[in-house]
């Protein structure tokens, strides 16, 4: 269970940042007073443009960033107070997390399997079942750096799956992924779903947001826009598609900031 608690998250800019930025406030409001709760069993999925606040969010959840205001609970864990706690039952995924060029997907495995506590037989079982459903067994002794990104995204998956956590944390899990290993993907989070764990996904594509979430927070600059089951969400913005029911919102929203 993931409670996110009244989220606020103000980032800080450098002088470097606000030149990049073309800015002249020294602070960016990347989450706005967010609230949301993902309960076992469920995927629940964060749909936005680049720039709402997606990873902010989830890096959060995951306990590595500090929230600037409101809390989150994940499993009653409170990520700042509890975070070792929060750690343990999480597997969290992210483009940013690169694993170390010189080793294989094997020994990562092993290195991320030991962290947790497994002992060897438990981390070449979990391993033999991964790397078997991910296909990683064909490159699993390659260096990280001789990979292809999507090889890496698998190995990344696989790694942040080692100790089988309680809940889920993916920022695009398909990234860069073939149709084919998306899909594999996606239904392995299906399975997890159904073992009663807690998902939680971002996104910006809508056929993902459509065919996997069971629900769906839509946020704009930082806010949640809107939150519901597809049928809720549809309805609630007189729209036939969620690509249709974005814009609406994000429409609505671009005005609201004007
Ligand atoms: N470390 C940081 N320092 C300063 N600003 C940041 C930092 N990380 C993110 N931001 C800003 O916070 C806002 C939200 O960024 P975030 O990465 O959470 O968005 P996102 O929804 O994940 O986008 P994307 O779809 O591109 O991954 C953006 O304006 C971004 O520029
Ligand atoms: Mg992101």
């Amino acid at each position: 269970m993931i409670q996110i608690n009244e989220l606020t998250k103000v980032y800080k800019l450098t002088k470097k940042q606000m030149m990049e930025k073309k800015t002249k406030k020294n602070m960016v409001k990347a989450v706005d007073n967010l609230s949301l709760t993902a309960k076992p069993g469920e995927i629940y999925g964060l749909l936005g443009p680049n720039g709402a606040g997606k990873t902010t969010v989830l890096r959060c959840v995951a306990s590595l960033l500090k929230p600037t205001g409101g809390d989150i609970k994940v499993n009653g864990f409170d990520t700042v107070k509890d975070s070792q706690n929060v750690r343990k039952v999480i597997g969290f995924l992210t483009n940013e997390i690169k694993l170390d060029p010189q080793f294989s997907p094997r020994y990562m495995f092993g290195f991320f399997g030991r962290l947790h506590g497994l002992d060897e037989d438990a981390i070449e079982e979990r391993r033999e079942k991964l790397f078997d459903y991910f296909g990683i067994k064909d490159f699993q002794d390659k260096k990280i750096e001789e990979l292809s990104s999507g090889m890496k995204q698998k190995a990344s998956l696989a790694v942040s799956l080692v100790h089988d956590p309680d809940v889920i944390i993916f920022d695009e899990p398909t990234n860069g992924l073939d149709i084919i290993t998306a899909r594999n993907v996606t239904d392995y989070l299906k399975l997890l779903r159904d073992e009663g764990k807690t998902v939680i996904i971002s996104t910006h594509i809508m056929t993902e947001a459509e065919k996997l979430c069971d629900r769906i927070g839509i946020i704009i600059s930082g806010v949640l826009a809107m939150e519901g089951t597809l049928a809720e969400i549809l309805e609630r913005t007189s729209t036939k598609e969620l690509e249709d029911a974005f814009f609406e919102l994000y429409k609505m929203h671009s005005r609201e900031e004007d």
